[in-house]
């Protein structure tokens, strides 16, 4: 103990002295401004220029990708060279947040659709899927997945599950080293010396740098966990260059300290390789995100030579989207750990606010004194918090903005909403209410049942897709605005369901080992082509069916027999049934697994359990001894 203590603080003081190193630093640098720099755009010009050059080079890419893809799927009386000779289609992926449990889980539902992962072209299998996608969003653990795939230069799921550095979860985030008390040490060691940049380059620092940083040293392939490595670098990617990769979206919401915020009144943002702003009434602009950390006034810098780069850490938007999970740090100081590490915590913890301990903080406010229809111009800071934190898990608001023109979102939901940790619904739910609530913004989602008819229909043991006639839409549209004549995106929802595998781990599960990490990911890739198409052999048609849909309608056509016969299938017809269900299945429905290793969460957003402290107490305790 003596001497875990003394090599800790030696270790601790010398890092604290070292020398700066902007060279691969995590503190933002400062530069000398573009000439005439204004960051900001508004959203009323729709797409903003950069993103909608890259889209249409990327249907140059798509459009072969989608033939090829919708040619497997053997659709009859179908032609789809001719189909999309003279036109694009935008397919959107959406990855729900949940932990480690929607990360895992959507990483085997990522995989079934990337033709990369061995066998996925075969009959049954929807690999292409991915490759022919315009847009890929990701949510809290969603984005661990989405954003382990793009900032690692648009890896694999198979490359990530093979690496022996990455993705290496046999361990808990709070004690990497396992049984190696001097790598747990240094590891944060390091942390504290990339905090610590920050600060001294005179950024507020929050409890999401910190999380933010092991995040990432779990899921980037660079020494340290690329603490410079910024989300705009995508943008120098070759496969981002050459448009072979979806473009990538974060998730996350604006909340002012000490407020509640819900799906009709909350603030979405996103993050893209481009901008970070919002579509909302109260936002409606755009910053580029390769100057956050600028002074700026109404977009333009206070003053001209000073600007700074490097804010937009790829850890940090890791951690901005997952902030709830700043309460395992937090309960760091209240497990009555001892010693040199308690202090090491106790020094990182010190100076954060209680009650807004989920927040980052993104200071200096890039919408300082923007034409925006809120406070957030007058705060000194933007506040950002988990994307979850109003409910909708599912990343889906990004993917039916009218300017973004999505065809069809697939929906990848494995939220914990049920006693034992099922989804039901509740984050689709969100979405639907959102379109009457005051941000609405005239935003038009397809109507979903409450969640006690999901379980009751069985609606969350298999595909559903909803919208899937245009026609359907007149009179929500009157609802929520009659002059709007857009239609969205048809949307097909894919529940965590145990095929192979008890899937409802929980959202606080901080380690898996590599047979469980095999487990989950083979029940997404499950989940996602309905077993190979064992459930139902006509289940790559109706995805094509799905994605067609829209442009069809646009023409005028209606769906073809078998394509009718799909949706008979799958789409939900207006049913209700609101009684409260017996269980978390409907009992007629046959599922395989107990899914006794729940233990009993909701989804993101809800209060922790005592059951956290205790998984963060124990980590220590090993840690300790
Ligand atoms: C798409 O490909 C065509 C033919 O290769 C090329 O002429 C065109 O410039 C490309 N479009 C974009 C936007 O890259
Ligand atoms: C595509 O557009 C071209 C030029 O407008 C036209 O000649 C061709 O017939 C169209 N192809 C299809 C399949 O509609
Ligand atoms: C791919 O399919 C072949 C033939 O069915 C099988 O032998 C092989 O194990 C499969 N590979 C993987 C990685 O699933
Ligand atoms: C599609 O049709 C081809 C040729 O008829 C056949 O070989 C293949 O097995 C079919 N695929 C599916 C998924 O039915
Ligand atoms: C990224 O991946 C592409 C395609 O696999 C490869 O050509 C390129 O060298 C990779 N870049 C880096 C920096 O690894
Ligand atoms: C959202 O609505 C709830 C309930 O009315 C309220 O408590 C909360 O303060 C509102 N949040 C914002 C950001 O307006
Ligand atoms: C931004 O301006 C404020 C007030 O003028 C100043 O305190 C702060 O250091 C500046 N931050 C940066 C990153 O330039
Ligand atoms: C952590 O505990 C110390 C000592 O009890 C206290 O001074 C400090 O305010 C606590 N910090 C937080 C963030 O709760
Ligand atoms: C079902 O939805 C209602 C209304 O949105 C909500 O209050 C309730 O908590 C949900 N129930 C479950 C089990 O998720
Ligand atoms: C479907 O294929 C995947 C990958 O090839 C495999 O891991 C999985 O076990 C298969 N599922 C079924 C139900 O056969
Ligand atoms: C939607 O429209 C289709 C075809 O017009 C109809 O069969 C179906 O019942 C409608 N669904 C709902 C939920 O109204
Ligand atoms: C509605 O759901 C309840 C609970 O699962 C079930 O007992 C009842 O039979 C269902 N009613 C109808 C009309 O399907």
């Amino acid at each position: 103990m003596v001497h875990l203590n003394f090599v800790l603080s030696t270790a601790l003081l010398a890092s604290l002295a070292a020398a700066w190193n902007p060279s691969n630093s995590y503190a933002p640098t400062n530069i000398q401004c573009p000439s005439n720099a204004n960051f900001l755009t508004a959203a009323s010009d729709g797409l903003s220029k950069d993103e909608a050059d890259w889209v249409k080079a990327r249907h140059n890419v798509t459009n072969p990708k989608l033939i090829e893809f919708l040619k497997r799927m053997n659709l009859s009386n179908f032609d789809a060279e001719s189909f999309l000779a003279n036109s694009s289609l935008n397919i959107g992926l959406a990855f729900s947040g949940g932990g480690y449990r929607a990360m895992l889980s959507g990483a085997g539902q990522l995989a079934a659709l990337d033709e990369r992962t061995v066998n996925s072209t075969k009959d049954g299998h929807l690999g292409g899927l991915l490759q022919a996608s315009t847009y890929l969003a990701g949510l809290s653990g969603g984005n661990w997945l989405v954003n382990s795939i793009v900032l690692n230069n648009f890896t694999s799921v198979q490359a990530l599950q093979g690496d022996k550095d990455i993705w290496d979860l046999s361990d808990s985030i709070f004690n990497p080293g396992g049984i190696n008390i001097f790598s747990t040490a240094s590891y944060y060691d390091d942390l504290v010396s990339d905090i610590d940049d920050k600060k001294k380059a005179g950024f507020e620092v929050s409890l999401t740098d910190i999380w933010g940083r092991s995040l990432s040293q779990q899921f980037i392939g660079l020494d340290n966990g690329g603490p410079a490595l910024e989300l705009s670098d995508v943008r120098n990617y070759n496969a981002f260059t050459s448009h072979a990769m979806p473009f990538p979206i974060v998730v996350s919401v604006g909340r002012a300290p000490g407020s509640k915020v819900l799906s009709t009144n909350s603030t979405v943002f996103e993050f893209t390789p481009f901008h970070l702003g919002s579509w909302d009434p109260s936002i409606y602009h755009f910053t580029d995100i390769k100057y956050l950390g600028s002074n700026v006034s109404n977009g333009v810098p206070v003053n001209k030579s000073s600007c700074v780069t490097g804010f937009d850490n790829g850890g940090f938007i890791f951690g901005t989207s997952s902030s709830l999970f700043n309460q395992f740090l937090l309960q760091l100081n209240s497990t009555g750990v001892s010693g040199v590490l308690y202090k090491l915590a106790n020094s990182i913890l010190e100076n954060i606010d209680e009650d807004d301990n989920d927040i980052a903080v993104y200071a200096p406010n890039p919408f300082k004194n923007a034409p925006v229809n809120s406070s957030i111009s007058m705060a000194d800071a933007l506040d950002l918090v988990d994307g979850g934190e109003d409910n909708q898990n599912v990343p889906l608001y990004p993917l039916q903005q009218q300017a973004r023109n999505v065809d069809v979102i697939f929906a990848y939901d494995n939220s914990a909403d049920t006693d034992h940790s099922w989804p039901n619904g509740n984050s689709i739910g969100a979405t639907y209410n959102r379109q009457f609530g005051t941000q609405g913004n005239h935003s038009i989602f397809p109507a979903v049942p409450d969640n006690n008819t999901i379980v009751n229909l069985g609606l969350n043991t298999r595909p559903v897709f909803f919208g899937c006639y245009a026609s359907n839409f007149t009179t929500l549209r009157k609802e929520v605005d009659a002059s709007q004549n857009d239609i969205p995106p048809l949307i097909v929802w894919n529940s965590n369901y145990p095929y192979s595998y008890a899937s409802n781990t929980s959202t606080f599960k901080m380690s898996y080992k590599t047979s469980e990490v095999a487990g989950m990911i083979e029940n997404g890739y499950n989940v996602a082509t309905r077993g190979n198409s064992t459930d139902d052999s006509d289940w790559g048609v109706c995805v094509g069916c799905a994605i067609i849909q829209r442009e069809r309608e646009r023409r005028g056509l209606p769906p073809t027999d078998q394509c009718r016969n799909c949706f008979d299938r799958y789409c939900w017809d207006g049913t209700l049934n609101s009684t409260k269900p017996a269980g978390e299945y409907n009992p007629k429905v046959k599922f395989s697994t107990s899914g006794s290793s729940s233990t009993s969460e909701k989804s993101a957003g809800s209060a922790l359990t005592v059951s956290t402290a205790l998984t963060v107490a124990l980590s220590f305790a090993v840690l300790m001894v």
